[in-house]
């Protein structure tokens, strides 16, 4: 399992906006990584709630089609009413499980700025737990079912390890895992999850691993960041730890995410949804989605193009114009630009 793709045609990127900001930030990023990579080939499709009310789908076939047969997906965000709609499923859900994609990468780092120094990596189990949508009635309410199986556990636990490798060669710090869980009340389920990412890292010389229950790893996460490298978690739990580390790493305006597994094209995104309290003021954030471009960059293989954004946001984050979440008063276009001048020279 690698997050790197040799490539050996022109690589094809599909664009599905969404809503609200998605539609903002999206376009935003995809400007920025056209500017990087000429060869690529853009096309986009339709999914959301703006999608639905149209046609009566939040996710087209022809979009599932389009995304089967790209080389990668950047997504945007989209909008769920709150209580549901008739026929109404999240379309990145849908998406992630129609894809196949298991492995939700999710990177925070401190801001140039911060006193705390921190650089870590959540890998979020993203095709189970309490996400699996089983859910059914009882005398007086609903029971929602949390799905472990040892499969799933095991092949989450092993993208883990290779990204403790990874994320260890890039920060220059040595291997380290941490299995989050909550084996002490979810004895079977959990136990299950600790167990098998417990075996599995014993398979990777040279990988220190330790565990934490997740309401303790949350209070350590607040406190010191920087004492952990690559967490691994099920779906429910990474989905909360990783929006309190974008909140440490500057908000949700800077935390970008990837969605892969090895036989289907992998799937990046902010870790923000279509943010409807700014969506259509010009002023969302469009870091977050270009942050996930550079993963998508990694994943295409270019990790020189990969480098180049990667700085210029960093030379932004330091010293350029920021947008209002970050404290500045930048629209999304002027930081769009700022960027991209930065890729090109
Ligand atoms: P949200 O992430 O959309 O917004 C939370 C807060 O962060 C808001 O104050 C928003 O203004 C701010 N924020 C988000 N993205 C930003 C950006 N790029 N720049 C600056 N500020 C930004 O979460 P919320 O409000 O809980 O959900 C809104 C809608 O998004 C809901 O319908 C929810 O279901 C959906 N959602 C969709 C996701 C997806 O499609 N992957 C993920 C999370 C939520
Ligand atoms: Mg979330």
């Amino acid at each position: 399992m690698t997050t790197e793709t040799i490539m050996t045609h022109a690589a094809s990127v599909l664009l599905i906006p969404g809503d609200g900001v998605g539609l903002e930030v999206v376009p935003a990023a995809a400007d920025v990584l056209a500017a990087l990579a000429p060869d690529l080939v853009f096309s986009r499709a339709d999914a959301g709630w703006n999608c639905y009310q149209h046609y009566g789908n939040a996710l087209p076939e022809q979009t599932l089609e389009r995304a089967r047969h790209s080389d990668a997906i950047i997504f945007g965000a989209t909008q769920s009413p709150s209580g549901g709609a008739p026929g109404y499923a999240s379309p990145i859900l849908s998406l992630r499980k129609e894809l196949g994609l298991y492995a939700n990468l999710r990177p925070a780092r401190n801001l140039p700025s911060a006193t705390q120094v921190f650089d870590l990596l959540i890998v979020r189990e993203n095709s189970e737990g309490l996400y699996a949508g089983r859910e059914h009635p009882i005398t007086d309410g609903y029971v929602g079912e949390r799905v472990v199986t040892g499969s799933a556990s095991q092949r989450i636990a092993e993208v883990a390890c290779e990204q403790a490798f990874r994320h260890a060669e890039r920060t220059g710090a040595d291997p380290h895992l941490t299995v989050v869980h909550k084996a002490n009340v979810l004895k079977k389920s959990d136990g299950l999850f600790r167990s098998k990412c417990l075996e599995i890292a014993t398979k990777y010389p040279g990988l220190k691993v330790d565990e934490l229950l997740v309401d303790t790893a949350a209070m350590w996460l607040a406190k010191d960041p920087g004492r952990f490298g690559v967490i691994v978690t099920t779906n429910l739990f990474g989905d909360i730890l990783s929006d309190l580390t974008a909140g440490l790493a500057g908000g949700l305006g800077l935390a970008p995410s990837a969605n892969i597994c090895a036989s289907s094209p992998a799937l990046f995104e902010p870790v923000h949804g279509s943010a409807p309290d700014i969506a259509g003021q010009g002023k969302a954030n469009p870091l977050a989605t270009l942050r996930s471009v550079v993963m998508l960059l990694r994943y295409l293989n270019r990790p020189d193009m990969a480098d180049r954004l990667d700085t210029a946001i960093e030379t932004v984050l330091r010293s350029g114009s920021l947008t209002p979440d970050l404290g500045g008063n930048a629209s999304t276009a002027e930081v769009t630009e700022v960027i991209k001048k930065l890729v090109l020279t």
